[in-house]
């Protein structure tokens, strides 16, 4: 099926749908200059996750990882902006078409683009705390000049979001397959689909009868397996034809 047929199919079935809801990752903010994770380009080409991204080896040097990645991943996300991939999924709020977005990003885009229930999967990169008294603190209080960062008590800052080795906070856990379990139509947008337990939404939305439609140039584990519809493309130029394609509809 060619990509406008997808496209005008997709926006159909979600003006129809009761209840949908997206799950995203890493490829819907690669439009607003923030790096993939996988695939070219990515960051873990450059970095071994499983000793930066891991909370074992944060905890034995966390001066390591605040220079190699998160002081990299903070001016990153600092000039960041929503791109048109965000601001359709906002859009799609707007008209009533989307409840929820699922996201294992740590970057606040989908926030900052309008959406107003963001399930953050992995935390995010706005809020930091001390490992020992856990002081809340914001990023510009954060005093970058020795690392790691230190809390007036002594202890070590790390940020909000979920390291490797580390497990989902348990109510957006539970809340999320919840939500997977009750939406009639999940939308997939710009994730690998490798990284569990949010890779296993999808799955859990298709067992209950919703469709899956996912946005991603590329296949995904779930492509064959559980997705209705691919629609390969960047998510800012899909989520721009869908939100025009729904609009006509309205009209
Ligand atoms: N639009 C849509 N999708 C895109 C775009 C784009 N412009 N560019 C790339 N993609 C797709 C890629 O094809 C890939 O399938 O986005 C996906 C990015 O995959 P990953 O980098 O693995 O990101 P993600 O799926 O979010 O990773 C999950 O792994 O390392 C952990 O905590 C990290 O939350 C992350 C988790």
């Amino acid at each position: 099926m060619k990509t406008t047929d997808q496209i005008n199919t997709a926006a159909r079935k979600i003006a129809a749908a009761r209840h949908s809801v997206a799950l995203t990752g890493a490829g819907i903010s690669v439009e607003s200059g923030i790096p993939p994770f996988r695939g070219k380009g990515g960051l873990w080409e450059k970095i071994d996750p499983m000793k930066y991204a891991h909370i074992q080896y944060f905890l034995a040097d966390p001066a390591d990882v605040w220079r190699v990645l998160l002081k990299e991943m903070k001016t990153l996300l600092k000039t960041a902006t929503p791109n048109a991939g965000h601001m359709g999924l906002a859009r799609l709020e707007q008209m009533g078409l989307l409840k929820t977005i699922i996201t294992q990003n740590i970057d606040g885009l989908h926030q900052r683009a309008g959406n107003t229930d963001v399930i953050e999967f992995h935390g995010n990169f706005a809020d930091y705390y001390c490992i020992d008294c856990r002081l809340r603190q914001k990023f510009d209080d954060i005093d970058l000049r020795s690392l790691p960062p230190r809390c007036a008590c002594g202890g070590v800052i790390r940020p909000d979001c979920v390291f490797f080795g580390e497990t989902i906070p348990v109510n957006l856990l539970l809340r999320s397959r919840e939500i997977a379990s009750c939406c009639d139509l999940m939308l997939v947008v710009g994730t690998s689909a490798v990284v569990q337990p949010a890779a296993f939404m999808p799955a859990i939305a298709k067992d209950h009868g919703a469709l899956v439609i996912e946005i991603n140039p590329e296949p995904t584990p779930l492509t064959h397996t559980v997705s209705d519809i691919l629609i390969q493309g960047k998510a800012g130029a899909v989520m721009t034809a869908l939100i025009a394609e729904l609009e006509r509809l309205r009209s």
